[in-house]
């Protein structure tokens, strides 16, 4: 079974994913991760962003997994091939490469055959941009996680201070969610938005631990 959960960058789905699978007994899979990691190998091999040829061999020539570190059933750990990724990805060079990169029809092919193939192979809460309308269309339960821009960007910046990566400067933060935002929802190959189906949810000003027991409720309704 698959619990698709899209939405904005910030909106929370990481944390609402993990803790909805852990609750739920799931795997879950971090697609925005997968496109980080394209964004990171090719910085490292010098291939341009504009480079859609380029891009697209990357993404196929190389598999993305997910690691635990023990103790911890979520994933958390990320690799590109041989190479571990799991921070390098989070930096704001990355999450500036990340929307030309994640806009390339080459590129999502790639990972769309990567994340059916991740996510068939059991129950998985999948989360990211397009899981409800284009990678799981028959997904049983599919969220459209929201927040305001501005608690987005506080979140963001809060998670930056914890990791010890990424901008902590507000301002900064906000623009770059908006300008992402943008670009994710106006490209042409998956934009982001809600599927049809999908149940709406905003975040803005509720206890994140509502969110995920809504999440697991739909999730236990469909399974029965
Ligand atoms: O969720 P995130 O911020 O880690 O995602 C990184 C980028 O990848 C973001 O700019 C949108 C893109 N993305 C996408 O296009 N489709 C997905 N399913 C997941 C992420």
């Amino acid at each position: 079974m698959i619990v698709a959960i899209d939405g904005p960058s910030g909106a929370g789905k990481s944390t609402v994913a993990k803790a909805v699978a852990k609750e739920l007994g799931f795997s879950c899979l971090d697609t925005g991760a997968m496109y980080r990691s394209i964004a990171w190998r090719a910085l490292q091999d010098g291939v341009a962003l504009d480079d859609e040829e380029g891009l697209g061999a990357i993404a196929r020539t190389y598999d993305i997994a997910f690691g635990h570190v023990e103790g911890d059933p979520v994933p958390r750990r990320v690799f590109i091939g041989d190479d571990e990724v799991t921070d390098a990805i989070r930096t704001a060079e990355i999450d500036r490469a990340v929307s030309p990169v994640s806009a390339v029809p080459a590129v999502r092919a790639a990972l769309l055959d990567q994340q059916r193939r991740i996510g068939n192979a059991g129950n998985y809460v999948v989360e990211g941009r397009d899981i409800g309308t284009v990678v799981f269309p028959d997904a049983a339960v599919k969220v459209f996680l929201t927040a305001s821009d501005e608690e987005r960007a506080h979140r963001r910046v809060r998670q930056n201070v914890d990791r010890g990566i990424g901008s902590i400067d507000y301002e900064e933060v906000l623009a770059d969610l908006r300008r992402r935002d943008e670009a994710d929802a106006s490209r042409e190959t998956a934009p982001l938005r809600a599927a049809e189906d999908a149940v709406q949810m905003d975040s803005t000003g509720r206890y994140i631990e509502e969110v995920i027991e809504d999440i697991c409720a739909l999730a236990r309704e469909a399974q029965s």
